[in-house]
């Protein structure tokens, strides 16, 4: 769908951003909708009840709820009965991980440049299930994960390979696709992190072929609330986990340990629409096209200067890459960066290894400083990131 894209109109849907605060830091979280946070306060003061009671607040927060379940389905295309809510993609993950079962002996693939929570609950289930880890290394200098890079790994044993859609750190897309292909090839499940890539780009599970997929709704304009995909062909896999009395049909059955929280559920038909371009909010091609036009004047500035490492891919092309860059100065420590741009702006952005230790330690080659890490959405405009590449001028050596 074609919109025409207008940052003002964008930036009015969000109330966090009239403060004297520029948010660089959206990849840690983004801010959130007005409308959702009207509906969590509405759905307090008039349906917080107990679901599936045939009393009228009953029956409406049900409805509510139902809502929010379908719009997560279908907003990442899968089926209703493919799709659970909780409180996290870790403990989703590690809701699946516990369920995941697979004879002893087998294999799983595990890639070194994930966040830590694609990578924990894995090393849990193999333990679990006496599985062999064989990990996955990209090389670098842009550390891209590829079906040929995988396939050296994959075996008859191979039961499970994960990996990130993008990480959040060095803001490459990868091919989930032809991973999926390579994966499916070999008769194993594959599992991805969308975390970083959903702020960005749409979800579509049918089209990356992919058997289980989550990410995080409070990094996609809402609430502290994530999503979990399992194809129902992966979910014959599971081990439903509920109450013996209650169904095991659905994945929210099967994994959901009664834990998605009701009024923040109820707002997903919100962010969906927005990110639809319903009531006047942006659609993907158009956040792809502003997002590269950001991530363009920053790369430009970094990539000029002899004594910066931007960490992983370099062109600011959106077909590439999203607007999560990460760097590092030649004999200045990354929080030093931070702390100075504080001292002198309204710029908020972070320094750390974000969660992806492994990758920063072992690929990259970082201290405890890690990167500098400059996380841009939709709503930032290219003055704030001129901004900061003016900041950054002052800040560094
Ligand atoms: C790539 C990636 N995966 C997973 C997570 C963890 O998500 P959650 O906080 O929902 O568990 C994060 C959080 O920063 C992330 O960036």
């Amino acid at each position: 769908m074609e919109n025409t894209f207008s940052i003002a109109t964008a930036r009015e849907h969000f109330p966090a951003l009239k403060q004297d605060q520029v948010f660089l830091d959206n990849a840690g979280g983004s801010q959130v909708l007005g409308s959702v946070i009207d509906s969590i306060s509405q759905y307090l003061s008039h349906t917080n009840v107990q679901l599936g009671a045939s009393y009228n607040a009953s029956r409406e927060s049900t409805s509510r709820y139902a809502a929010g379940c379908k719009a997560a389905a279908r907003y990442v295309n899968a089926s209703d009965d493919e799709v659970v809510l909780g409180a996290s993609t870790t403990q989703l993950f590690q809701n699946l991980a516990i369920a995941l079962e697979f004879n002893e002996g087998g294999e799983i693939i595990l890639s070194k440049m994930d966040h830590e929570t694609d990578i924990d609950p894995w090393l849990f289930m193999a333990e679990r299930n006496k599985l062999t880890v064989k990990w996955w290394i990209p090389e670098g200098p842009n550390f891209k994960l590829t079906p040929e890079t995988l396939k050296p790994l994959l075996s008859p044993k191979t039961k499970f390979v994960s990996c990130t859609h993008v990480s959040n750190i060095l803001g490459t897309i990868h091919d989930v696709k032809a991973i999926a292909d390579a994966v499916h090839e070999a008769g194993a499940l594959f599992c991805v992190d969308g975390v970083s890539f959903a702020p960005h780009r749409q979800v579509d599970v049918k089209a990356f072929g992919v058997d289980f997929y989550a990410f995080s709704w409070y990094k996609v304009y809402g609430p502290h609330i994530s999503v979990l995909f399992a194809s129902a062909s992966a979910q014959k896999r599971l081990k439903p986990m509920g109450h013996y009395f209650n169904p095991s049909k659905t994945l929210e059955n099967k994994i959901g340990f009664a834990a998605a929280n009701y009024e923040l559920t109820q707002t997903i038909p919100l962010i969906v629409s927005y990110l639809g371009g319903d009531n006047s909010g942006p659609v993907f091609s158009a956040i792809t096209e502003h997002e590269g036009k950001l991530q363009k004047v920053l790369l430009d500035f970094l990539n000029s200067r002899e004594d910066v490492t931007v960490h992983g891919e370099t062109s600011a092309d959106p077909a590439v890459r999203v607007s999560t860059i990460s760097f590092t100065v030649k004999g200045v420590e990354s929080k030093q960066v931070v702390d100075k741009a504080e001292k002198i702006s309204n710029l908020g952005f972070r320094w750390g290894h974000f969660y992806s230790k492994r990758l920063c330690e072992e690929l990259l080659g970082l201290d405890n400083e890690g990167v500098v890490r400059v996380s841009m959405v939709h709503y930032n405009t290219e003055e704030e990131i001129r901004k900061l590449v003016e900041v950054l001028k002052k800040v560094l050596p």
